[in-house]
């Protein structure tokens, strides 16, 4: 395990801003965990937990130390005949996994095809796309609690899952470290095909019986047709959350804005509930292709920030801030930030 000084982390943000750690170090293990929380010079530093980079913006060089998870290995815990639960570490990469699983012929992620980062950030934010979130095949995860470093298991009522949330994202941000994830899958034919656009993609096979490689074949090619891939051009996929609006708020947007892209929530306890298509508003402000300094809006995506070359924190900063007070003069909509702001007060 190596402590590295003054280190830079442009090759470990999808951004690619140009920050630096005063220490990084990566872990390979509890064991190395618990040796780094034994060094009296780390214990009053500020920490930063970090996979992949993909869902994190760095407001300016990190005065602290980033624990780097870097946890591997992957093995099944319990099998039926037709289900199994499959145990992965925190720092095997998504999409590894889910080719990993559809090649094996298992259902349960294969529309979370191509989102990049780590497993053990996927319940932070419960990541979904194309009608499936993590919670739908979540069975638990094991966690170290920085404090104390004793080890606690999560099931899925502990983590609070929401859109795009759970207690890792909100109360507990910051104090656990997650070490793996067990997810429940199936061996059974079970294609969730309710995201319109993902069903015609894949309508061409409808003649032979689906298989989880067909459905994350399908998503990764209108994932590459809609989002810019981060190993050409720094982003962190959608910047802002789609708001959440009740009946009322809806009916009145609606009637003024009858094109209007949304989604109706169903079984939502307290009434209807509408998500809004925060691209679409996004791009009614014009703000589709523009640029401020070196930071821009994605040319096809306009949810989608992107760092057009050498944007600094404060560019990608200040764009998102003017995106959000035209939404708001225009709808009268607030935009909430979608990946995880680090070193400042989230705006
Ligand atoms: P990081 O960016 O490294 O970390 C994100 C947060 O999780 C930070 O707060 C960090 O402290 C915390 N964290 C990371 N690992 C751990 C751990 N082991 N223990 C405790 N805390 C941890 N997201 C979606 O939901 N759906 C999408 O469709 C989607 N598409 C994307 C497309 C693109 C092109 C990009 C760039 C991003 C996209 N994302 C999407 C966002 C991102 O990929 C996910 O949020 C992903 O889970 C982040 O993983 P990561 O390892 O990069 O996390
Ligand atoms: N649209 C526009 N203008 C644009 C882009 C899109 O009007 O520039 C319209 C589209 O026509 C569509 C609607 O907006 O009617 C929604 O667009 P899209 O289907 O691309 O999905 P999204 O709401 O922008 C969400 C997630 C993505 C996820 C996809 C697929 C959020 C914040 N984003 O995007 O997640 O991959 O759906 O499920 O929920 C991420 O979290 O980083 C992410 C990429």
């Amino acid at each position: 395990m190596k402590i590295l000084e003054h280190y830079s982390l442009r090759h470990h943000n999808t951004l690619k801003l140009d920050v630096s750690a005063d220490y990084f170090v990566s872990l390979e293990s509890i064991d190395d965990l618990v040796l780094i929380r034994k060094q009296p010079q780390f214990s009053k530093l500020p920490i930063c937990i970090l996979g992949g980079g993909s869902n994190v913006v760095f407001a300016r060089d990190f005065a602290g130390l980033v624990l780097h998870v870097n946890f591997l290995g992957q093995e099944i815990v319990a099998e039926t005949d037709a289900t199994l639960e499959f145990k992965v570490g925190a720092g095997e990469n998504w999409h590894k996994t889910v080719l990993y699983t559809v090649e094996q012929g298992w259902w349960g992620i294969e529309n979370l095809a191509l989102i990049p980062g780590t497993v053990g950030a996927s319940p932070i934010q419960n990541i979904g796309a194309y009608g499936v979130e993590l919670c739908d095949v979540f069975k638990e995860l094991s966690a170290v609690e920085l404090a104390s470093g004793r080890t606690v298991v999560f099931d899925k009522n502990a983590c609070e899952f929401a859109y795009r949330d759970s207690v890792f994202k909100n109360k507990y941000a910051g104090q656990y470290l997650i070490t793996s994830v067990t997810l429940e899958l199936s061996k059974n034919y079970q294609p969730i095909l309710t995201y319109s656009e993902l069903e015609q993609e894949v309508s061409s096979d409808k003649a032979a019986q689906l298989r989880p490689k067909t459905v994350s074949d399908a998503v990764c090619c209108i994932r590459q047709r809609k989002l810019p891939d981060p190993a050409k051009i720094g982003n962190v996929g959608s910047f802002f959350k789609n708001p959440v609006v009740d009946a009322n708020d809806f009916k009145k947007l609606h009637s003024a804005y009858p094109e209007m892209r949304y989604f109706k929530l169903e079984n939502v306890a307290g009434g209807a509930q509408y998500k809004l298509a925060a691209a679409w508003l996004i791009d009614q402000c014009g703000w589709k292709g523009s640029r401020l300094g070196n930071a821009g809006v994605y040319e096809k995506q306009a949810l989608v920030l992107v760092n057009n070359g050498g944007a600094k924190p404060e560019e990608i900063l200040q764009l998102a801030e003017e995106i959000k007070q035209s939404v708001k003069n225009k709808f009268s909509l607030e935009l909430e930030m979608e990946p995880v702001l680090i070193g400042q007060a989230s705006s």
